[in-house]
């Protein structure tokens, strides 16, 4: 199948631009000029109507390539993505992640557009929890605060006191008066947080798909044979892979880890955009593959962020009752407080 929109016609100076342009990067990535060349069009046509209609891009550390370093304006982590959305003069916000990332930028911007490429990418840990789920468990521990991981569907950030990513997550929970604290929805990050803090945290059963399935025995394995090798693994995994971990953080603090560390070999344990992307932003060090793919992230691709620019279908305008809104606001509003 053809990956050109055949819709706008670009001069051979304008293809041929913007094809050295995608090369310059995804070179990195073992992509040819041929490759390219066909998404040259698309991604042409991308950038363009994002200025006529006023639009911007705002993808996860996990998208595809052809879209971080094709048609994307501000890549990042969910705190990052967050401020962006709450920031942009833009008057469309083009969400390239998932649903409740797409949804907090709506109760953050209220006013504007917020579109999903798919309307269908959800998250295993934003599912495993509902309304009801919270309000069952504040009658069951009166006295604790509910600290909310932002991979929530808003009905559930409504219920909580505040809203925290991988980030600050830590910061959040002592700067509480509370001794208890109810963490959701994400089990293992609950563990590894109890293990950082005196007070009491009561998790719930929710995982991420991609993260549970890292374990320690297969990083040992690769130690041996990597023993330079830097190992930074996402906090959404098993307090048994976090323990052999340099780094245990979110997609941003790796990312910051890379960029400073003098070593040269790393093993990137969460989503392989990240790593993705890591190879194209740092050419010369080595990155041990080590990833797995998140079924959820990889639904957008150029074609479905095309079609919510161009002529978007009525599911991928992202819309959020105002009640709910407005009270989940107040939650992610604490959340902004911490950097
Ligand atoms: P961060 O980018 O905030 O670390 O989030 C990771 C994640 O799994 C999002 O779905
Ligand atoms: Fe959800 Fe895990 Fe996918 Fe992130 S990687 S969107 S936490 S399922």
């Amino acid at each position: 199948m053809s990956l050109t929109s055949n819709q706008i016609q670009f001069s051979k100076e304008e293809l041929d631009g913007e094809t050295n342009r995608l090369f310059a990067s995804l070179s990195n990535l073992g992509w040819t000029k041929e490759i390219c060349q066909t998404y040259a069009p698309l991604t042409l046509e991308i950038n363009s109507l994002k200025k006529q209609k006023n639009a911007i891009i705002l993808a996860h550390n996990y998208q595809l390539p052809e879209i971080i370093f094709g048609v994307s304006d501000f890549v990042g982590d969910s705190y990052q993505l967050s401020k962006q959305a709450a920031q942009t003069s833009a008057q469309t916000i083009i969400f390239s992640g998932v649903r409740f990332m797409a949804e907090t930028a709506k109760m953050l911007s209220p006013k504007k557009n917020v579109l999903m490429p798919s309307p269908d990418a959800g998250c295993s840990l934003a599912e495993s929890i509902n309304a009801q789920d919270v309000i069952n468990l504040r009658k069951q521990h009166p006295d604790a605060a509910v600290v909310t991981y932002i991979n929530t569907y808003a009905e559930v950030k409504a219920e909580s006191d505040v809203i925290c990513t991988s980030n600050n997550a830590l910061k959040i929970i002592e700067s509480l008066p509370n001794e208890k604290i109810i963490f959701l929805p994400d089990k293992y990050m609950a563990q590894n947080l109890a293990k950082l803090t005196k007070k009491q945290i009561i998790g719930w059963e929710g995982l991420c798909v991609v993260h549970e399935e890292f374990s320690p025995q297969k990083l040992e394995a690769y130690r041996r044979f990597y023993p330079e090798a830097k190992i930074l693994v996402h906090t959404e995994c098993s307090p048994a892979v976090v323990a052999i971990a340099d780094l245990a953080g979110g997609t941003g603090e790796m990312q910051k880890y890379v960029s400073n560390s003098s070593a040269n070999e790393f093993m990137i344990v969460t989503e392989c955009g990240l790593s993705d992307k890591l190879k194209v932003e740092f050419p010369k060090k080595k990155f041990i593959p080590s990833c797995g793919l998140c079924p959820h992230m990889k639904r957008n691709d150029l074609r479905n962020i095309l079609k919510a620019l161009k002529n978007p279908s009525p599911d991928q305008f992202v819309e959020v009752p105002l009640d709910v809104a407005s009270r989940a606001q107040k939650a992610l509003d604490k959340m902004l407080e911490f950097a």
